[in-house]
């Protein structure tokens, strides 16, 4: 693949293996490392998991597939899409409400991805070594709340990014990401081993495993459905824009399902890295947003060789961080230079800028403009459940309902069976599902929280 998204010629990705990296780096992300564990955290630990599950199984895979189908059907970005198959319509909107959550979730992305930029660093320079818990709290409470650092690291990552999709090198990020990205795999592996074999690890795995349903309530609902959608980086367009790069013959309903996967495998490993060592450090599950980065060093400090899994581990995740925000600002990049012909350079340059802009007040969000707030929530939090929790659900819901009922059954039949080549023995069920279930179960869930039923 090269040159994605380019307006002389549609480029596409030239193996399946290719598809499922550039996918599936999209979906592992901080949204599996960070943002998942502190929204289990808060919403309870085992039930929260359980549905999680279910969505992801019922609502996530049908919404990946339904992106896919568009975007393939289309081939175009997640805007003109909507154009293409829809002419005339005000379908196109769905796209626009794409690249808005696609701006706000680069914004505050990139706070935390700055932040773990800084752990690198500061795992290098062995700045936890002989540091308690309590002190390696304290020393994330007083850095978040600093002004030039975090700063200065979130507007490095969006650089980075910015680069990364003018530059072309994508291809070789995407090279370097098939081979770094089992090495995270194995790095969590390795960490929730030494955090299940913690003393006092146990009420970890109880919390993650254990439901406990009395907890469950309808903000517990979209909390589940908004971290399955980022997680899966549906709702939004991004996987409308790859999907448009994927080439005719690739499997539509395999991909989703391989993409998904990998995708919930790495979060519950994540999951089972960070609880078992919560409880053993005595710490609250319920931290939020820095859980991650008050817990991970604890674990780094007991292990042997800590000091290196430590770098090692900031690193690859600061590559995953990455492989995801390419893929969002990848969004508003096709939609300016194939709607509104902007030149490649110059799009990314202008929406890396806007997107950055944005971010400062995120990132400052938990210190200078602390005082900033609406209900319980910061800027960085508003931004998070505006776009997570309500526009991606609400993407999704207006994405399955264009597949499921304004797109002809034998189109979609012929765009997910490749012509008819290949066998496709549920597709009734997964049209039933696009049809019927998803769309009534993301509106009640989205709905019911929002007390409009
Ligand atoms: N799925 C990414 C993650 O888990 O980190 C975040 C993300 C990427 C969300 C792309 C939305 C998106 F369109």
């Amino acid at each position: 693949m090269t040159k994605l998204g380019s307006n002389e010629s549609r480029d596409c990705f030239t193996s399946k293996f290719g598809i499922i990296c550039a996918a599936a780096g999209s979906a592992i992300g901080l949204g599996n490392i960070w943002r998942f564990p502190y929204v289990a955290g808060e919403s309870g630990g085992g039930a929260f998991l359980l549905i999680y599950f279910g969505f992801i199984l019922l609502l996530g895979i049908p919404v990946m597939m339904s992106e896919f189908i568009i975007g393939r059907r289309g081939q175009r970005n997640a805007l003109g899409s909507f154009k293409q198959l829809a002419p005339g319509k005000p379908w196109y909107l769905v796209g626009v409400m794409g690249i808005i959550a696609a701006f706000m979730i680069l914004a505050f992305y990139s706070t935390i991805a700055g932040w773990t930029i800084h752990y690198v660093i500061q795992s290098f320079a062995n700045s936890f070594a002989g540091k308690g818990p309590g002190e390696i709290a304290e020393f994330f409470a007083s850095f978040q709340k600093q002004t030039f650092l975090p700063v200065m690291w979130q507007l490095i990552f969006m650089a980075m990014t910015v680069w990364i999709i003018i530059s072309g090198v994508k291809k070789g990020i995407e090279k370097y990401a098939k081979v770094l990205m089992p090495f995270l795999v194995l790095m969590l592996i390795i960490m929730a081993v030494r955090s299940v074999t913690l003393e006092g690890s146990k009420d970890g795995l109880l919390f993650l495993f254990k439901p406990d349903f009395s907890a469950v309530d309808s903000s517990v609902l979209l909390a589940a459905l908004g971290q399955a959608f980022f997680s899966l980086s549906i709702g939004m367009g991004a996987l409308i824009t790859y999907g448009s790069y994927i080439q005719k013959h690739n499997n539509l309903g395999n991909i989703s399902v391989e993409v998904s996967l990998a995708d919930t495998i790495i979060a519950i490993l994540a999951g089972v890295a960070i609880f078992p060592a919560v409880f053993a450090f005595g710490l609250d599950p319920d931290e939020g947003f820095g859980l991650i980065f008050t817990v991970l060093p604890n674990i780094f400090q007991q292990m042997p060789g800590g000091y290196f899994f430590s770098i090692i581990f900031f690193i690859l995740l600061t590559i995953a961080a990455l492989t995801s925000s390419i893929s969002i600002l990848e969004v508003v990049v096709a939609y300016l230079t194939e709607e509104l012909k902007l030149k490649r350079r110059k799009a990314t340059i202008m929406a890396g800028i806007a997107a950055g802009f944005v971010g400062i007040f995120c990132t400052l969000s938990f210190g200078l403009l602390k005082d900033v707030t609406l209900g319980n929530f910061n800027i960085f939090g508003i931004l998070d459940f505006t776009a997570s929790n309500l526009l991606l659900p609400l993407g999704g819901l207006l994405i399955v309902i264009f597949v499921g009922w304004y797109m002809k059954k034998s189109d979609v039949k012929d765009e997910v069976s490749n012509k008819a080549t290949i066998k496709m023995r549920l597709f009734d069920l997964v049209m039933f599902i696009l049809k019927f279930i998803a769309p009534v179960a993301i509106a009640i869930v989205l709905f019911d929280s929002l007390g409009v039923i």
